[in-house]
């Protein structure tokens, strides 16, 4: 006995110190829900039902489900911290792995959190930790019953033959200070219970369709899954391959989605998803079809960029490996291991550039040496980290007036002013506001206006000693007009 006294110090951490560091894991409202609802779904639960109380600053929130639920032995087991840590095996539909979240996501948002859970045949058994009281002993101590104001929320329960409640109390995050009979206060409450719904829809979107299925409900309205590939719809280019280096290999597939033009309005809102087009490009990674990660380039350097909007590439993880992988404790980043790295940067590559072609050519299938060969009239030129655009004045329209004009210092002064002022804040501005509101070229100009423009280039192009068909050929290589190969063909030598 001596002898280990020697040998070590036994230092536990100080309950009241630890349980506030416990609070600042980097959860949100959504993704602490979406964790505790992780734990509903590995309980085999059908129906979880979410409800959020308002009371200004006593609102509540609740998350009930038909699960197996736990005995008491089991209860208190789930309400130590670090239960089962990272390195237990854990069942293949087990979405858990830290041994944290029911803990750590509700005392992220709540002071008091509550659980009651029943196995079939069994007794209804509460078990609660308040931080206060923690703080105040500084002390584990666990509750054994719930507070006399938690009881309505629990009334569900008691109609289950199994089940679970999971209750915060002291939303301190969400509501404090505020006030039952503030208007404003009770609309963000609102507006914070439909954020929540869509994260929910988004996170178990896999895993609320199917024979399986489990239905989500918030304050009674079922959630609606989202799911961000519209892989049904006739226009979506699907890819498909694996990570051969990984083992087990991991499935992976990208989607470019449709482009605008193919889109209905109310398929263009459905696939923006809780954080719109823009945020939602990249990898998707799922961990057994819980979606950990809903868009995000896994720090290859890429920015999220409005020509890459319709790229989205899922991914597959078992959760063997989680720790290869760096799945953090909120569940909400993952990052993949340095040996997979050109792999998974090579196959984006591809759904990159095809996703970037299908955003500039109306979702026209062109293949990128087409895509190259079409000449454009300006042209992005990267100098010093700075994108600047040229008119090209090997234009052929360019070419001929600059050869022709009578006063030629001015038409380059003309190009040259062009160039220098182009309203680029303006422009990128209005596309950060309404990212989708650019008109395509010639949107809503009719055919005879267009046809007016594409003969003076056809005329240009005759000029140079083109056929007819030569130069209505080379017309469709000249873009704007590359997108109208009908009002190319329908142009007559007459009228040109
Ligand atoms: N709703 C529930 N129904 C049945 N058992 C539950 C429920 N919630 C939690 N448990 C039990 O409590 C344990 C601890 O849950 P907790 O969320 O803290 O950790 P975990 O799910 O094991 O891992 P992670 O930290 O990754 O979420 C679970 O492993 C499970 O056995
Ligand atoms: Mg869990």
């Amino acid at each position: 006995m001596q002898m280990q006294d020697e040998l070590f110090d036994t230092t536990p951490p100080h309950a009241a110190a630890i349980v506030e560091s416990l609070r600042a894991f980097g959860y949100d409202l959504p993704t602490a829900l979406a964790d505790v609802v992780d734990n509903s779904i590995s309980a085999g639960a059908r129906h979880v039902w979410l409800r959020f109380d308002w009371d200004g600053a006593a609102s509540v929130l609740s998350v009930t489900d038909d699960g197996h639920g736990m005995s008491a032995p089991e209860l208190v087991e789930a309400m130590r911290l670090g239960t089962r840590g990272p390195l237990a095996e854990r069942a293949p539909h087990d979405l858990g792995r830290f041994g944290l979240g029911l803990k750590t996501a509700s005392l992220s948002q709540c002071r008091r959190l509550t659980v009651r859970s029943r196995r079939a045949g069994d007794t209804l058994e509460t078990r609660c930790w308040d931080l206060d009281l923690i703080a105040a002993k500084n002390d584990w101590r666990l509750l054994r019953s719930a507070d006399a104001h938690a009881e309505p929320n629990f009334a569900r329960l008691a109609t289950l033959p199994n089940g679970t409640t999971v209750l915060w109390q002291q939303l301190d995050r969400l509501t404090r200070g505020q006030d039952t009979q503030n208007e404003k206060h009770h609309q963000r409450f609102l507006e914070r219970i439909e954020v929540v719904r869509r994260h929910l829809g988004m996170v178990f979107h896999r895993l609320m369709t199917g024979r399986d299925a489990v239905r989500i409900l918030v304050n009674e309205r079922p959630v609606e899954p989202w799911d961000p590939f519209m892989a049904d719809h006739p226009a979506t280019l699907p890819f498909s391959d694996e990570l051969r280096t990984s083992i087990p290999r991991i499935p992976m597939r990208g989607f470019v989605l449709p482009h605008f033009s193919k889109l209905t309005k109310t398929q263009h809102e459905a696939g923006a998803g809780p954080r719109g087009w823009l945020a939602h490009q990249g990898f998707y990674v799922y961990r057994r079809d819980r979606l950990l990660v809903a868009g995000d380039w896994l720090g290859f350097g890429w920015t999220k960029d409005e020509h890459l909007k319709l790229a989205r590439i899922a991914i597959e993880l078992p959760n063997t490996l989680d720790h290869e992988w760096q799945i953090n404790v909120t569940k909400s980043r993952a990052t993949p291991p340095s040996a997979l790295r050109d792999e998974l940067k090579s196959f984006a590559a591809t759904i990159r550039a095809r996703a970037k072609n299908v955003y500039t050519h109306r979702g026209a299938r062109l293949t990128p040496q087409a895509a190259s060969a079409i000449v454009h009239l300006w042209a992005p030129v990267a100098k010093h980290d700075r994108v600047f655009y040229q008119i090209n004045r090997e234009h052929p329209l360019v070419k001929q007036i600059a050869e022709t004009a009578p006063d030629k210092a001015a038409f380059g002064a003309l190009l040259r002013l062009l160039q220098e002022t182009i309203p680029l804040q303006h422009i990128s501005i209005a596309s950060t506001e309404k990212p989708d509101s650019q008109p395509e070229p010639f949107q809503d100009a009719a055919d005879p206006e267009i046809r007016e423009a594409m003969t003076q280039l056809y005329r240009v192009f005759r000029s140079m000693g083109h056929s007819p068909d030569e130069a209505r050929r080379s017309l469709r290589s000249h873009s704007p007009f590359d997108a109208f190969p009908h009002l190319i063909a329908t142009l007559e030598e007459q009228s040109a």
